[in-house]
């Protein structure tokens, strides 16, 4: 019989600090920076974002976010045999941010690593994760997405510092007879490493080039677009399926725009996409799992129902996976 994998439970979890667009033009304006209420939200969807206190690290926001995956799956955390932490602020350089966690959890002995990329961190894992379930690699795992894009800003420049919070969510994927995920279609464009990019590295004791978030957001836009709408296209093909078999679509929670841009170019309503953009803002790759979990609690997104998710970030790289909850 063939084996499939399954989301059994969601989790999220965001940091209780909370700013509001009107909170960070204040703490911007007493640095010089000018920006407005009005401009983040009509460009963006953007109204909130929430941010970590010094000390606290993705491995704590993800630890938060497993533990509602686990109690929504009914399972311990000794159950997990694989976890997956797609991450681009991960808690040191090395060890992987999944084995901070995995000691954390108290899941000691199974695989974990983490997944490297950026805003596709989690449809990457997600579908790795899936394929390692399908060849019986691992059976219960842990899928998470866990950002602290905060520390990567460079609050003077505010094209990109309105955009990004911090955050993590998580799904348990366990191994089932019946799918679960569909299908899934992963890709990236090395050529466009320049366009979204941190370019500094740690080499000899020192932090060497600008270690903060840089991007020429007009041309991430442009193709975040094109790329949404292909990838989406290609899993729908592998499985058989078309859009009107789409129940919701769980975007990578970017731009209000690019959602609504997609959404029009698979000819689907607003109504069938989870938006989370407007009190999160950008949280790379937690921004997916942030989102179902939401529409999961809220009772929006049901079991049964067919999800699209997808991904597009830095590397530039981006994806889909198609699944039944
Ligand atoms: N507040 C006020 N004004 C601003 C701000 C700000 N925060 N930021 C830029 N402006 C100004 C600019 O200086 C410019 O002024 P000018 O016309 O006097 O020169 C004006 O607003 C327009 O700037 P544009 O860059 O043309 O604005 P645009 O409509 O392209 O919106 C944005 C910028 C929101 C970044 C948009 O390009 C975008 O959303 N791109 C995609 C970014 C994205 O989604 N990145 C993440 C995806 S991948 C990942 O998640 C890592």
């Amino acid at each position: 019989m063939r084996r499939y994998s399954r989301i059994t439970g969601t989790g999220s979890y965001v940091p209780p600090r909370r700013l509001s667009n009107a909170d960070l033009v204040a703490q911007l304006a007493a640095t010089g920076v000018e920006t407005s209420d009005e401009w983040i939200v009509e460009r963006t969807g953007i109204r909130a974002r929430h941010f970590v206190d010094d000390g606290v690290y993705s491995s704590d926001l993800a630890l938060e976010a497993c533990k509602g995956a686990l109690q929504a799956a009914g399972l311990e955390a000794k159950d997990i045999d694989l976890i997956i932490v797609a991450t681009s602020t991960p808690d040191m350089v090395f060890p992987s941010t999944a084995c901070i966690l995995q000691n954390k959890l108290g899941a000691n002995g199974g695989a974990a690593f983490d997944m490297q990329a950026v805003c596709s961190g989690f449809v990457y894992a997600l579908s790795v994760a899936d394929a390692m379930i399908q060849t019986g690699a691992a059976t219960k795992a842990l899928v998470v997405g866990a950002e602290v894009f905060s520390r990567l800003l460079d609050f003077n420049d505010r094209t990109t510092c309105v955009l990004f919070g911090d955050g993590a969510g998580a799904v348990v994927l366990e191994a089932s007879e019946t799918p679960g995920i569909l299908a899934s279609d992963l890709h990236a464009d090395g050529k466009h490493v320049g366009i979204l990019c941190v370019p500094g590295h740690v080499a000899n004791g020192h932090i060497l080039g600008d270690p903060l978030l840089k991007m020429d957001g007009q041309a991430v836009f442009k193709l975040a677009v094109g790329v949404l709408e292909s990838a989406a296209r290609a899993t729908l093909a592998k499985a058989g399926k078309t859009e009107a078999d789409i129940d919701w679509l769980i975007p990578h929670q970017a731009n209000i725009r690019i959602m609504q841009s997609t959404a029009k170019k698979l000819k689907l309503p607003m109504d069938k996409v989870v938006v989370t953009v407007d009190q999160h803002g950008n949280t790379s790759a937690a921004s997916i799992p942030l989102a179902l979990d939401a529409a999961v609690r809220a009772g929006q997104v049901k079991p049964g129902q067919t999800l699209m998710l997808e991904g597009v970030g830095g590397g530039f790289t981006w994806g889909a996976v198609l699944l039944t909850l």
